[in-house]
């Protein structure tokens, strides 16, 4: 009994251990504290100030955040960066035509004269991160609700303000760490002239598609090149000529020597967002209400674009970046609600509340404070289930679904304020912006396509909606229609502006208030009026209120649990600031029967080549030199080419791209994924099974150096042999 018991808690100690070891963002300025020494035990060679610092240059002045959604890495000291190929999926895409089909064959600039330029691309670097949780929170004592929020929102504008008066170049932010229990401002400088140098072939860089993305083995090679480019002083500028490549604080030197399993790894980077505080009921909604009906809405689109996709070359590339998009959540919805109901999340996160709920009704000082919160918790968000579903309805529908309800909106500037826009003398110059764009709009589309999308979406959407919440044409179109949406689609699209480019030309050419009576009128232009106006005037209002009584509870709970259960480690959700995780390379075991390797070599290319394939085909020259094993000195020691390999840190949506490094601070591998088991990670870790997947340096210089001849590049570099 005695020795079962013993065995037992060491292996619970045991667990206590590994969970620490892999979960966790970690504030970089905060590693020194919380972290540093564990780190160094499982094998990092540096010192927490070597990682982040703002005296002197540290690996931080490396790590770039990549348009805002993803993260990048400095290589070279001339402003270098890697990041993934779907990071800069659509400048290459929009650089590509079917003449140069860089999507497909690649892209490589031989100079820099040929590195090719992207409007609003931009590259941004963390300065600083201070603590500003008392700055922020002064004044507000006693205060609740939406008081409260507008003296907090006083004081951030106020502290940020200084910062970029005082500091030229400089932006600073201000975010709620835990819910707003603390604040940190994030000082940064944004670099605006990035420009394309090289992008592998879509058979290396996207190898796989859709059947392998979220999954592992894994075998593409995820990654891109561009460079920042500054004014001559090295500060940021918009695009000119003149700009000269950025030299950095800092730039990673990049490993070819290879790794192996067990060997320390740390992603530094940019996660989006996590939610590993929720409660019980916002887990239930999420698994039953919310994924369910948005992943039965992206089946529908997904398999209208993909019919558009397979009909023509030209509707291939249209489409390429759009359907990536929609995609890519759908199939990370579907694998984080069957993780989450493999560890059978809900009733993990009830024994968590009860526990929680036991201890706090024990004492009286935890009572006062605590002793309603995870109630309230449940009451709110019952109520709130359905603002939240109207809001995920609306993203389907309105910013996923049909395209044209998003072009329609474009022009309620010139058809709401007609009269306005003419007193005012501005009109033709709105219109000469509508006209000049209408090109570019229709280049990208399928008629066709939409008005099935449309079709399939318009009852799905309703269907989600609460019956007070729906549009107020909702009723007019069931009425005239009787549930026939393909007759409804088919009327519309043959007599909207908004879905034929001879019409809208021609309603622009002589726009007049005849035209706006017209366009007002329009059943596609009234669709999208109403679709807005239900969110905004229904919804919107309720959403907010509860949304913000939601940050109040849960800054309450949260503490509660710090209070409650004072041994384990926290760490704030992401919230697309920087942060570290840490780990190492190993595989896993992801279900019974199932051991996952933690590497995926070349050798598995050739397995899943299928010539001519849209997702595993791979370019002649690449077959021939696997074939032959010529892969020079980025072999590994059986003469195989490591491509990809997972390992045990933390990472989200927002990490793509992100440097991967080694004890040294070398850079090992580019982020780009998660394994399909992993993806509930975002709601709830388990060091068990969620591993991230990374590209090997080893394959990306291969490519660039081997493959492309791209050897300008590799000379930059500080490569590590
Ligand atoms: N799943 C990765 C991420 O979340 C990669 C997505 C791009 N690849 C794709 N086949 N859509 O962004
Ligand atoms: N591919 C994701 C991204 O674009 C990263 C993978 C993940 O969500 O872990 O950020």
């Amino acid at each position: 009994m005695l020795r079962k018991k013993l065995i037992t808690l060491v292996v619970c100690m045991l667990a206590a251990f590994t969970m620490k070891a892999a979960e966790g963002m970690w504030i970089p300025m905060l590693l020194k504290a919380l972290n540093e020494s564990e780190m160094k035990a499982m094998g990092l060679r540096l010192s927490a100030e070597d990682i982040y610092s703002v005296n002197k240059s540290s690996l931080k002045d490396a790590v770039v955040h990549f348009g805002g959604g993803c993260t990048a890495e400095v290589v070279s000291p001339k402003g270098l960066i890697l990041t993934n190929h779907h990071c800069g999926f659509s400048q290459i895409q929009s650089h590509s035509s079917v003449e140069k089909d860089y999507l497909q064959h690649g892209f490589w600039a031989m100079s820099g004269a040929e590195e090719l330029s992207n409007p609003g691309l931009t590259a941004t670097f963390i300065v600083r991160i201070e603590d500003v949780t008392k700055a922020v929170l002064e004044g507000s004592e006693g205060k609740t609700g939406a008081d409260r929020q507008a003296m907090l929102d006083a004081n951030i504008r106020k502290i940020e303000s200084q910062v970029e008066t005082a500091e030229k170049n400089h932006a600073a932010e201000i975010k709620p760490f835990f819910y707003g229990n603390e604040y940190y401002m994030i000082v940064t400088k944004t670099y605006r002239d990035v420009r394309l140098v090289g992008a592998p072939p879509g058979g290396v860089g996207k190898f796989g598609g859709d059947t392998d993305n979220w999954m592992w083995p894994r075998h593409t090679g995820d990654f891109s090149v561009f460079r920042i480019y500054a004014g001559k002083d090295n500060e940021p500028a918009d695009y000119s000529p003149d700009n000269v490549p950025y030299t950095p604080g800092h730039h990673f030197p990049v490993n070819a020597k290879g790794i192996k399993q067990g060997d320390f790894t740390m992603v530094y980077g940019f996660p989006g967002v996590t939610q590993q505080y929720l409660h019980s009921s916002a887990v239930k909604f999420i698994v039953e209400e919310m994924n369910p009906r948005a992943i039965g809405m992206r089946d529908k689109s997904l398999a209208l674009i993909g019919d558009a996709m397979r009909s023509s070359d030209a509707l291939r590339i249209a489409y390429a970046a759009k359907q990536a998009r929609i995609a890519n959540a759908w199939k990370k919805w579907i694998g984080e609600t069957k993780g989450l109901q493999r560890l059978d999340a809900m009733a993990v996160k009830m024994g968590i509340e009860s526990r929680f709920e036991a201890a706090v009704q024990k004492d009286d000082a935890l009572r006062a404070e605590f002793g309603t919160v995870t109630r309230d918790l449940a009451t709110l968000q019952a109520a709130t289930n359905k603002y939240n579903m109207a809001r995920s309805m609306l993203v389907e529908f309105f910013f996923m679904g049909p395209e044209f309800l998003r072009y329609a909106r474009n022009f309620e500037n010139v058809i709401e304020g007609f009269e306005k826009l003419e007193t005012a003398g501005t009109l033709q110059a709105e219109l000469d912006k509508l006209k000049g764009s209408v090109d570019a709009y229709f280049k990208n589309y399928s008629t066709s396509t939409d008005q099935k999308m449309l079709a399939a979406l318009w009852p799905m959407y309703l269907e989600g909606l609460a019956p007070d919440l729906r549009p107020e044409i909702a009723a007019e179109l069931q009425a005239k229609y009787a549930g026939n949406w393909d007759k409804m689609a088919s009327e519309l699209f043959s007599s909207s502006y908004f879905t034929d480019a001879a019409r809208m030309k021609a309603a622009l050419g002589k726009f007049n208030k005849g035209t706006v009576k017209k366009m007002k009128a329009d059943v596609g232009y009234r669709m999208m009026r109403s679709v807005m106006a239900a969110w905004r005037d229904k919804a919107m209002g309720p959403q907010g209120d509860m949304d913000l009584k939601m940050q109040e509870l849960m800054r309450t709970y949260v503490r509660g649990l710090m209070k409650v259960f004072p041994d384990k480690r926290y760490w704030p959700d992401a919230n697309s600031t920087l942060r570290l995780s840490y780990g190492k390379v190993e595989g896993s075991e992801p279900a019974d029967g199932v051991i996952y390797k933690p590497f995926c070599t070349m050798e598995g290319v050739l397995e899943k080549y299928v010539p001519g394939d849209e997702e595993f085909d791979i370019p002649e020259k690449l077959v021939d030199m696997a074939r032959r094993r010529d892969y020079g000195n980025y072999a590994d020691a059986n003469g195989d080419l490591v491509v990809t390999f997972t390992a045990s840190n933390q990472t989200t949506g927002g990490n793509s791209g992100s440097p991967v490094l080694n004890g040294d601070g070398h850079l090992i591998g580019i982020n780009f994924d998660r394994s399909w088991e992993s993806t509930m990670s975002d709601v709830m870790y388990d060091p068990t099974r969620c591993r991230n997947i990374i590209v090997d340096t080893r394959y990306v210089l291969f490519i660039i150096d081997k493959y492309a001849g791209a050897k300008h590049l590799i000379a930059e570099m500080t490569v590590v042999r």
